[in-house]
């Protein structure tokens, strides 16, 4: 006899690493016998896995779980007890304290301890208490959720998604003085080579092209390979780009303290790596970054700009910016508007500062009016637009390579990703998921390409090599 299946529902919100944890989560707990569902009222299991990097991430949580404890009355469609895990950087930053403010809430994880749900999910069905599960392990967690890997990431349309996250680093050291991570992550740790080899090896044979490599500091990557010795990220992503049929490495969020001579040396060397870097410089003025602890200069993030321009002259650039730390003037706001007009960047993220209780920041006396904080983002997102705007119109006529990872507004439309990370659209009666096909950009927006499909290219013309022969890269 076999018994029914139970239904797990995970909701991520926050960053891509929530989106590669939640896989996780789902990893651990299939083999339980859970089956995903998309259907909260069916849901024998609730995960929310949680952010806590700005005020309104964290209050969504809540506003979540208010609602749960409304339409469910703890309870499924089948009338069988619902329970509720908070997982995530809220779980990690606010423990004990999400029980008492939601009595909807059963079990607390951090982000540090998901190999143990299967246990925690157990004992709490079987015991009825609430449990907390928010220590820091000395045990690799990595190591446990490596045996279970079976599941990636996948599209709307539930087939295996072309484009995958895979974590090689997690947590940071550096502190600056906004960010909650360093205390809701841990300390800097990174993988070991052979962990990450196997896994986008499994990754690879499921149908990933491409592969993001995630990490909060991913380019401080220092995992130990198989003779003992330290490695660096651009000797990982060498490895890496050694993986038949993976033809696309990205890797993102990068320090600017820690983007080596041969990182920036291996995104002119190594086809397999996308022209693009995300690499925030948070503030213009020296004297925010200071405050900020960003631990560089202005004057380091331009050659550093320099740099990676003279290598890979046709690399598209991404950054975050920070509006209203504690004690930004107008004339400081004015140097960030001055480092965008001077480096015009392809895509940006762009951020009112969010006081983050238990941060030093939090404790500054010259916090800046919240009016003047959306003055300067609304100045601040006009010209990034702009340069957004700008950077698609210039690829029109161009003919680009595009991954294709999913389908569109009706069953024709596709849509895939360009070297710079740009949306791409086009219209096709064959099915492109999973393939890199040369598309020949008609129109741009600010958010996305229109392209046709180059005609003459065959089925089989999808290897990145192909595309990328010679010096005439990308047109
Ligand atoms: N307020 C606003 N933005 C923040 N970020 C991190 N912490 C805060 C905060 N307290 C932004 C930074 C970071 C990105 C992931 O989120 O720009 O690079
Ligand atoms: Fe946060 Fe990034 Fe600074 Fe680390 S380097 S503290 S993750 S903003």
């Amino acid at each position: 006899m076999t018994t029914a299946k139970k239904s797990l529902y995970i909701k991520t919100y926050g960053c891509q690493m929530n989106v590669y944890d939640s896989t996780r989560m789902a990893d651990v707990l299939i083999p339980e016998g859970y089956n995903e569902t998309e259907d909260i009222s069916d849901a024998d299991v609730i995960v929310l896995n949680t952010c806590h990097i700005r005020e309104k991430a964290a209050e969504k949580v809540y506003s979540e779980l208010g609602r749960i404890r409304q339409i469910k009355d703890g309870r499924n469609k089948k009338g069988k007890k619902t329970l509720v895990a908070v997982a995530g950087c809220v779980a990690q930053a606010e423990g004990e304290e999400i029980l008492q403010r939601a009595p909807v809430v059963d079990i607390v994880v951090g982000p540090q301890n998901y190999h143990r749900l299967p246990t925690l999910v157990a004992t709490a069905q079987k015991t009825k208490q609430r449990l907390v599960d928010t220590n820091f392990q000395e045990t690799d967690k990595f190591r446990i959720l490596n045996k279970t890997h079976t599941k990636t990431q996948t599209t709307p349309q539930k087939r295996i998604a072309p484009s995958a996250f895979l974590t090689v680093q997690e947590g940071c050291d550096k502190f600056c003085t906004f960010c909650v991570v360093p205390y809701t992550r841990g300390v800097e740790y990174s993988r070991p080579v052979s962990d990450i080899i196997t896994e986008a090896k499994k990754q690879v044979a499921l149908g990933v092209r491409e592969i993001t490599l995630l990490g909060q500091n991913v380019n401080a990557y220092h995992g130990l390979d198989e003779n003992g010795k330290s490695s660096s990220l651009a000797s990982l992503l060498d490895s890496l780009s050694g993986i038949p049929n993976l033809e696309r490495l990205r890797y993102t969020t990068s320090h600017p303290c820690d983007m080596s001579n041969d990182l920036i040396a291996a995104h002119r060397d190594n086809p397999k790596i996308m022209p693009y870097l995300h690499l925030p410089f948070q503030a213009g003025s020296d004297r925010i970054l200071k405050a900020m602890n960003r631990k560089h200069t202005i004057a380091l993030y331009f050659d550093l700009i320099d740099k990676i321009r003279a290598a890979s002259p046709e690399i598209a650039l991404s950054t975050d910016i920070i509006v209203g730390f504690p004690g930004e003037s107008d004339a400081d706001f004015e140097e960030t508007l001055a480092v965008v007009e001077k480096v015009r960047f392809a895509q940006a993220y762009s951020f009112k500062y969010s006081t983050r209780p238990g941060t030093p920041a939090a404790e500054k006396t010259e916090q800046v009016p919240e009016h003047i904080k959306s003055e300067r983002l609304q100045r601040l997102q006009k010209l990034l637009n702009q340069h957004q705007l700008a950077f698609n119109q210039s690829c029109v006529d161009r003919t680009l390579p595009v991954l294709f990872e999913k389908i569109g507004r009706n069953p024709q439309q596709y849509i895939g990703r360009s070297p710079y990370l740009q949306s791409v659209h086009v219209q096709s009666n064959d099915d492109l998921i999973g393939q890199i096909k040369r598309a020949k950009i008609v129109d741009a927006g600010p958010n996305s390409l229109q392209a046709e499909l180059n005609m003459t290219q065959n089925s089989t013309q999808n290897h990145y090599d192909t595309v990328y022969a010679g010096n005439t890269i990308y047109n």
